[in-house]
């Protein structure tokens, strides 16, 4: 057995979903030892091999960006990517290999936007992430400073904030403010709650998500993230071709 069987099974993937169609994954943590993601080189390489044999030809790796825990910089991400594109070039993986990052809406926020420190993909777009626990107090600020600096916004995982689970108004409100939803493909798996599964397909059902994401930190979420791949939400996510994930 491989160590790549070792790691997730032997999976032959019984899905409808054809991922080459996506083509990108821009929410991961895939560079070793700046986060909780993934902890060393070997392990990232088995995560990126994985997704490739999905049919993805380009991950954007996304490390945490935080006020508090994981401080990490631009120049701490840009060395991780160097090396990351570097060990995945030894290792014969034909994949495309970014990095930008997952920014924490958080007190030291609007700090990073004034000193222009945030890393972009695609065409100007940033992943910023909300607090689970409560709300931010300055969000419809925040999208407003983002907006006029010409960001393209995108949330990540909306289904996972579930203070707003009772007020899908909330969820349109921001949409209409111009921010684009990226879904976490987990979330259909019931890996963090059932409600957060729910959200995700109702969210689906309103035609709201705009991009998926893997938000892969490990071997566990890869088993996760491969067990999601036989939802009917996702299979016709996929199949409206309205997903922009393939023009980043
Ligand atoms: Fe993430």
């Amino acid at each position: 057995m491989s160590f790549f069987t070792n790691l997730f099974g032997n999976n032959n993937n019984k899905t409808n979903v054809d991922l080459s169609i996506v083509g990108t994954d821009f929410h991961s943590h895939l560079i070793p030892g700046v986060d909780d993601g993934s902890k060393s080189i070997e392990e990232s390489l088995a995560l990126i091999k994985r997704f490739h044999e999905l049919g993805y030809k380009k991950l954007i790796t996304t490390p945490h960006v935080q006020s508090d825990f994981f401080k990490n910089t631009p120049e701490i991400i840009n060395k991780g990517l160097t090396d990351l594109q570097n060990e995945v070039k030894w290792a014969n993986i034909p994949i495309e290999i970014e990095a930008a990052g997952e920014y924490l809406i958080d007190y030291g926020f609007e700090d990073k936007l004034k000193n222009k420190e945030l890393l972009t993909f695609g065409n100007g777009h940033l992943l910023v992430e909300l607090s689970y626990f409560a709300p931010p107090d300055n969000i419809n600020s925040m999208i407003f400073e983002l907006n006029v600096e010409r960001y393209k916004i995108i949330l990540a995982h909306p289904e996972r904030y579930s203070y707003w689970h009772d007020n899908f108004k909330k969820f349109e409100d921001i949409k209409e403010r111009g921010v684009k939803f990226q879904m976490n493909v987990i979330s259909l798996s019931g890996r963090y709650d059932k409600s957060v599964k729910k959200m995700a397909e109702k969210m689906i059902d309103a035609e709201m998500i705009d991009f998926i994401g893997s938000d892969m930190h490990n071997e566990s979420y890869m088993a996760y993230f491969e067990k999601s791949l036989s939802n009917k939400h996702l299979e016709k996510l996929i199949k409206s071709g309205k997903l922009q994930n393939s023009l980043l």
